[in-house]
């Protein structure tokens, strides 16, 4: 998709985007020739042109594969402002951007690398690029969750700056209740807690996300629909869900963007804003996605300024600094 900026694009916030996944087909090359790394694609058109997935699965296999070329600090570095200038572009003011620290201690690279690359760029980000930022460090689903305790007590310790934990990957027989340890331990720590759930999986793993992980947030979440009592309570308590509608798609989890679930969200009264995601593998940032979903569900201007302050209102800022976007 093509993005320029129409000047009645509202500020919005940008919630729900994977710092891995905002990587560009032509970066992966540039970080692959840089570190020696072979990516087994003729270049940057060859790869983009293999963004045709079945499913999560398929899409976390080739996200996962293109990790490969991240390997110091300088690339995560460079991986952060690459995201920033573009999302600049598409009118975001504030991103609460999600890292996978599992992902490339897998891969031998030091968590020191990951977390100083990145934070290096976001401590930077208001004057660089005009966007506040904040880190979340979201672990992975389908791993043992010892695995992901040891992770965040090594983030604590070395007082990496997030502000919260987050889970994701496959969801498909990795219920929220593998984490209530993990999640206890991030409440204690004063940290924000949000996760994924109700994207492949069903309704019963938001519920589970909120009662058993504490979750103050959903990412996805789109299967809330499938149960009236959980939407009415979420709608009543104001949980803020980051919906991913293309990502959705891409990702066939829905049909098509007219059968989305989001406008069922909205007219149930829940706190609810659209995000990218993984921008570069769905083709769409998130001007991209308010663009797409302004067509699909013929949305006015007033119900686009409603998504954009929803984004505000559903992030981790406090709440005076949310309230002064609105
Ligand atoms: N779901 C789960 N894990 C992910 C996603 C997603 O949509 N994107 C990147 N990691
Ligand atoms: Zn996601």
């Amino acid at each position: 998709m093509t993005s320029s900026a129409p000047p009645s694009r509202p500020p919005r916030a940008e919630l729900h985007v994977h710092l891995e996944g905002t990587l560009e087909p032509e970066l992966a090359f540039e970080l692959a020739a840089r570190n020696g790394v072979r990516l087994p694609y003729d270049g940057p058109d060859a790869l983009r042109a293999a963004y045709d997935f079945a499913d999560l699965g398929s899409f976390l296999e080739l996200y996962t594969a293109n990790m490969a070329v991240l390997r110091t600090a300088a690339d995560f570095a460079d991986l952060t402002r690459a995201y920033l200038r573009r999302a600049a572009r598409a009118g975001v003011r504030h991103a609460e951007i999600t890292v996978d620290p599992q992902a490339h201690l897998a891969r031998g690279v030091p968590l020191e690398d990951v977390v100083d690359g990145v934070a290096e760029v976001l401590a930077r980000s208001e004057p660089d690029h005009g966007i506040s930022t904040l880190l979340v460090a979201a672990f992975h689903r389908d791993e043992p969750a010892a695995g992901a305790l040891e992770v965040l007590d090594r983030l604590l310790a070395m007082d990496a700056p997030i502000v919260g934990i987050g889970l994701d990957n496959a969801e498909t027989g990795y219920p929220p209740g593998l984490f209530t340890d993990l999640y206890a331990r991030a409440e204690a720590a004063g940290l924000r807690r949000t996760a994924h759930a109700g994207e492949e999986g069903p309704a019963s793993n938001v519920r589970d996300a909120l009662d058993l992980l504490h979750a103050e947030r959903i990412d996805h979440g789109i299967a809330v629909v499938q149960d009236p009592d959980l939407l009415a309570r979420v709608a009543a308590e104001q949980v803020p869900f980051t919906v991913c509608p293309v990502s959705n798609v891409r990702l066939r989890a829905v049909p098509s963007l007219a059968e989305h679930p989001l406008p069922a969200m909205m007219a149930a009264g829940m706190l609810v804003s659209v995000h990218s995601d993984d921008p570069p593998y769905f083709d769409a940032y998130v001007d991209d996605v308010d663009d797409a979903v302004t067509a699909a569900f013929g949305h006015t201007r007033d119900q686009r300024a409603a998504l954009a302050a929803a984004s505000f209102r559903g992030s981790f800022l406090p709440p005076d600094r949310a309230a002064a976007h609105l």
